[in-house]
């Protein structure tokens, strides 16, 4: 799938559709993957997400502050953040009543956080480490575009 991905991201359209379309690939290619979509750190504010392309639902979420929701801690942590059951988790900012799980994996330029990678689940507990290993390369990957 990577190769997949890395021929998206090489096309022709502009960025945000490429990213647009990645999104499309992961939710249409990974059962467990319902949602998926990017945010970026806002270039002026920095401790603030911004909704970027996404493939799923439409979200009321489109600005998230560092430190809120699931997406915010990830950006916080800087780390990659899994909650295999959102019912859980307390610091959590629901989109769908649909979703049951949750992962938020972040995206480095020169070693800072640029962005992540959000992906919302249908399915309870569905994330292996497999899932983890595969979305940091497809951020990795991703940085290189951006
Ligand atoms: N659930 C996220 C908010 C973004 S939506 O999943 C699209 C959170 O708790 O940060």
């Amino acid at each position: 799938m990577l190769k997949e991905i890395e021929s998206i991201l090489k096309g022709p359209e502009k960025l945000e559709e490429r990213l647009y379309k990645v999104c499309k690939f992961l939710a249409e290619n990974v059962k467990h993957y319902d949602w998926v979509g990017f945010y970026f750190v806002e270039k002026d504010k920095k401790d603030e997400l911004v909704l970027g392309p996404f493939f799923g639902e439409p979200t009321q979420h489109v600005r998230i502050k560092f430190g809120e929701g699931i997406c915010g801690q990830a950006a916080e942590r800087k780390d990659v953040f899994i909650v295999q059951d959102v019912s859980k988790e307390k610091n959590y900012l629901s989109c769908s009543p649909k979703v049951k799980s949750e992962i938020v994996v972040p995206i480095f330029k020169d070693g800072k956080i640029i962005g992540e990678l959000d992906i919302d689940s249908h399915t309870l507990s569905p994330f292996k480490d497999e899932d983890r290993r595969f979305l940091e390369k497809v951020c990795d990957l991703v940085s290189q575009y951006l």
